[in-house]
């Protein structure tokens, strides 16, 4: 059975931190047709309904399709400590985030707080996302099993910790670390439409021998991503180097244990050296930019047109909890305010961009989600360019696609998501 979607479509042909608004495609009167879970066809309503005479129509008027969101880097666990007041990095974790985490121990816990946050993560249009889960195998299996029942495309790891900075009771082995994250891979890495992540938290909380058992389960598994942070905060980076007196920089505490790679996905890198940037360019690493954190958290400003023009990969990511929502449309906003910080205005084609299609390159998922494409998984959502009083009034001036876009991009939330599609299936 073939079904076809029927609005404005809005996907890429290039990278548009690259190109800008020439990378995108835009239909005014377009359709997206599926076929068992797929997309078959993307193009003009009038040919496609030509072509497709028999399909089921579903025409969703003047609402926006869109591939769905996808978020690069977010902590499920912390969903029921976001907007948390008052604290800087290394605080807040120990004040919010240990305490919330350590109550994964419980599958019972684990389980409720997954559904609350799949729940929310739909809500809001993102339909894929590259989560850090607790040290508790169960807060994995709790992850990957509703994602499993929602039949999204999700990532996930184990997070790992073994240092006396994290709290008893969060804390394994080097061992451990290694023996329960192999074990959650080799049960879980490409079952259906699911993905391991190797998930060293970060090098403040791991010892030595934690990192170089992690760098050496990660050689062993390189078709897998390893996820961890990096240079979020001043305060964390001089903390880094009293803890790794030998290292160069904060990078060299990953790249000595065989934690650089092409496939590695750095959240934060705000504040990054010369040799720091230069290794990253030149093994082709990734970064997550995490704006509403990095403001709500006190971090600093990415250089997200730096990073790209450097030729780096970057995706959007809510880093939730220490992110201040659930929206890719908020998280996009955030990275617009950051980069106006910083002198540049970044197009509305390359924050929906970081959303989506970049966000898919980021986690080397390019050719499966992240952009309305014939082949591609049928992971998209329809906006509504209206959904508010003050959106509509604003985008009924735009004289242009983008002005009617960007009021969206700037005020927009879960109203704005009028239609969700994963694997074809409507969810909502
Ligand atoms: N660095 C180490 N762990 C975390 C975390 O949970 N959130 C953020 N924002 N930074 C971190
Ligand atoms: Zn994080």
């Amino acid at each position: 059975m073939i079904e076809l979607i029927l609005g404005q479509v809005l996907r890429f042909g290039a990278d548009a931190m690259i190109e800008g608004p020439g990378a995108a495609r835009v239909e005014a009167r377009g359709a997206v047709a599926l076929r068992a879970g797929r997309i078959l066809d993307v193009g003009a309503a009038a040919d496609l309904r030509a072509r497709y005479p028999a399909a089921q129509m579903t025409d969703m008027g003047q609402k926006l399709l869109s591939a769905g969101f996808i978020d690069t880097h977010v902590h499920y666990p912390q969903t029921a400590i976001i907007a948390s007041w008052g604290k800087r990095l290394i605080d807040w974790l120990n004040t919010y985030t240990f305490p919330e985490e350590m109550r994964f121990a419980d599958p019972a816990h684990a389980a409720a707080v997954a559904k609350t946050y799949f729940d929310l993560a739909l809500a809001h249009g993102t339909t894929s996302m590259c989560s850090y889960c607790t040290i508790h195998p169960a807060s994995v299996e709790a992850f990957f099993l509703e994602a499993e029942a929602r039949g999204m495309r999700a990532l996930a790891g184990r997070t790992c910790m073994d240092r006396a900075t994290a709290p008893a009771g969060l804390r394994d082995t080097a061992q451990a670390a290694y023996d329960e994250s192999k074990a959650l891979l080799q049960r879980w890495h490409g079952r259906g439409r699911l993905g391991y992540v190797l998930t060293p938290r970060f090098s403040p909380t791991s010892t030595p021998d934690q990192l170089l058992a992690l760098g050496s389960l990660w050689a062993e598994h390189p078709e897998c991503l390893m996820q961890t942070h990096l240079s979020e905060q001043v305060d964390e980076i001089a903390w880094v180097k009293s803890l790794y007196p030998q290292a160069r920089d904060y990078l060299d505490t990953y790249e000595t244990f065989g934690l650089l790679g092409a496939n590695a996905v750095y959240g934060h890198a705000i504040h990054l050296e010369p040799r720091e940037m230069a290794r990253l360019v030149e093994v082709g690493a990734g970064l997550a930019h995490c704006p509403t954190s990095n403001t709500f958290i006190g971090s600093g400003l990415f250089d997200t047109a730096g990073m790209a023009a450097a030729g780096l990969r970057v995706g959007l990511a809510t880093d939730t909890g220490g992110g201040s929502s659930f929206s890719m449309l908020r998280t996009m906003a955030a990275a617009y305010e950051v980069a106006q910080l910083r002198g540049v205005a970044l197009h509305p084609a390359q924050l929906w961009y970081l959303a989506t299609a970049g966000a898919a390159r980021l986690l080397r998922l390019e050719d499966k989600v992240g952009n309305l494409a014939p082949g591609m998984e049928a992971d998209l959502i329809a906006l509504d360019l209206a959904s508010t009083p003050a959106i509509a009034q604003r985008a009924a001036r735009a004289e242009t696609f983008w002005e009617a876009l960007f009021p969206t991009i700037m005020m927009g939330d879960d109203r704005a998501i009028a239609g969700v599609w994963v694997g074809g299936k409507r969810q909502r």
